[in-house]
């Protein structure tokens, strides 16, 4: 149900003084370029350097401003350990070294960032240079998060990509050269011109480079509407339109085949687990001596479910009871900023019961069984085991996609479950 930004900073603030944590994220929706299938709220920067310090002094000066703002309306961010701070985009790795620095410094003296903390920050092989890594380490960030999408260089190029596989498998090495901790990447897989076996390839070579998590994507062209996505507004990727999808099939880049999809999907998941890593959440494999990511792992998992508070352009927050995005235009959102406010639209009340079925389907996205126990001390008169949930579960263990364990108490999706998760949130936990 629609609701005022004034209901959700008064649940974020309530929920924030019991949560023992949050997630926090400073959004930075600058790009070098626009890749052909990206579909996040970005800006592009200019090619000339001058121009592109501006607007990158321009975009950390706002996203500044709105944390102030925010800090003003919800007295709690000040007081709250901040679990995991993200920096993401966009590509935040584009900034100049001084402009991090000025960011992240703000961030530390405001909100609640000490030892507990984990920082992770964003990029792309291009972007993450040596001097750009080296500040990120120096400011306090041991995880690293960039997109690869692919190694094959001519799918790179034609996706719009300005980098090279070579140059991804660099920057892992500079990383752990560093000191960074985690490094983790992202893979796309659906790409035109992209075959099983190049895909089956590009997981080796991630294994082998001993990323701590390689996401591993669907290529999502209409709604990219996750479980859980982080970006709430998005705009038009340029393969969206049928006449460049037609042009790249006449120059050779055909479209995978569902069935080749499919294939992708099965034959990526068992190279990845054949080699340690395990799926966590849905699209993330993590290696099993790293564990999750700390921001999916407080989002997400049945006993953690976080609020989390996204400032920037597009940026996502929500708490138990509240959610809201910040506007994804870029001139309403500098005007709305420039005015001391929080640029919000979209602001959404969340009734008891739908909160419930979030907690279920955030919970299942994590691919690990959900608890009885956990489940009743958040929700008293409710049972994973009976009634509406008993219902859901006893459906789709018929149909072979879930496991229930009465005796242990908890449900957990088999492994066609585990592939078709997005679809069974989506259609068969209701809304
Ligand atoms: C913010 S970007 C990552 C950092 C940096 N901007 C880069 O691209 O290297 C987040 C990730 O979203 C994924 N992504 C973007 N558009 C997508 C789409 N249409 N389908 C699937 N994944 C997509 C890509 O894997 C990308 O790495
Ligand atoms: S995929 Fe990354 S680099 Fe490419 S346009 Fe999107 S955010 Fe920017």
């Amino acid at each position: 149900m629609s609701s005022s930004p004034q209901h959700f900073f008064h649940e974020l603030d309530r929920e924030l003084r019991k949560a023992p944590s949050f997630h926090l994220w400073a959004e930075i929706p600058l790009c070098r370029y626009r890749c052909h299938f990206c579909q996040f709220p970005i800006l592009v920067t200019s090619s000339k350097p001058e121009s592109a310090a501006a607007t990158a002094h321009r975009w950390v000066d706002a996203n500044i401003q709105e944390a102030r703002a925010w800090v003003q309306a919800v007295p709690a961010l000040r007081t709250t350990p901040v679990g995991e701070f993200c920096l993401f985009g966009g590509t935040p790795s584009v900034l100049p070294a001084e402009e991090i620095e000025r960011l992240v410094t703000f961030y530390r003296e405001t909100f609640v960032i000490d030892e507990r903390t984990s920082l992770r920050a964003e990029g792309s092989p291009d972007s993450l240079t040596h001097d750009v890594l080296e500040t990120m380490h120096k400011m306090g960030f041991t995880a690293l998060t960039y997109g690869i999408q692919t190694l094959d260089d001519r799918l790179l190029e034609v996706a719009n990509r300005r980098h090279t596989g070579e140059q991804a498998l660099q920057v892992r090495a500079m990383a752990k050269q560093l000191g960074f901790t985690r490094v983790d990447a992202d893979l796309v897989w659906g790409l035109p011109g992209q075959t099983v076996a190049g895909f089956l390839r590009d997981v080796d070579s991630m294994v082998e480079a001993e990323f701590s998590t390689v996401v591993a994507t669907k290529l999502h062209l209409r709604s990219f509407h996750d479980v859980d996505s982080a970006i709430g507004n998005v705009s038009a990727a340029v393969w969206e339109d049928p006449r460049v999808r037609e042009r790249l099939a006449q120059r050779g880049y055909r479209w995978p085949s569902v069935g080749q999809q499919l294939q992708m999907r099965e034959a990526g998941v068992d190279r990845l687990a054949a080699a340690g890593y395990y799926e966590h959440p849905t699209t993330y494999f993590v290696r099993r001596d790293m564990g999750p990511q700390v921001w999916r792992s407080l989002n997400l998992d049945q006993d953690k479910q976080v609020p989390q508070v996204g400032i920037g352009l597009g940026a996502y927050s929500w708490c138990e009871r509240a959610e809201a995005n910040v506007v994804a235009a870029p001139a309403q959102y500098l005007d709305r900023v420039a005015n001391d406010e929080i640029p919000l639209e979209n602001v959404t009340s969340v009734s008891p019961e739908h909160c419930e079925t979030r907690a279920v389907q955030m919970a299942l996205s994590t691919c690990r069984p959900l608890l009885e126990e956990v489940h009743r001390s958040r929700f008293p008169d409710s049972s994973l085991l009976s009634g509406r949930w008993g219902e859901v579960f006893g459906s789709l263990a018929d149909r072979g996609l879930a496991r229930i364990d009465r005796k242990a108490g908890s449900v957990a999706l088999t492994e066609a479950g585990t592939t078709l998760v997005e679809a069974i949130i989506n259609t068969q936990l209701g809304g």
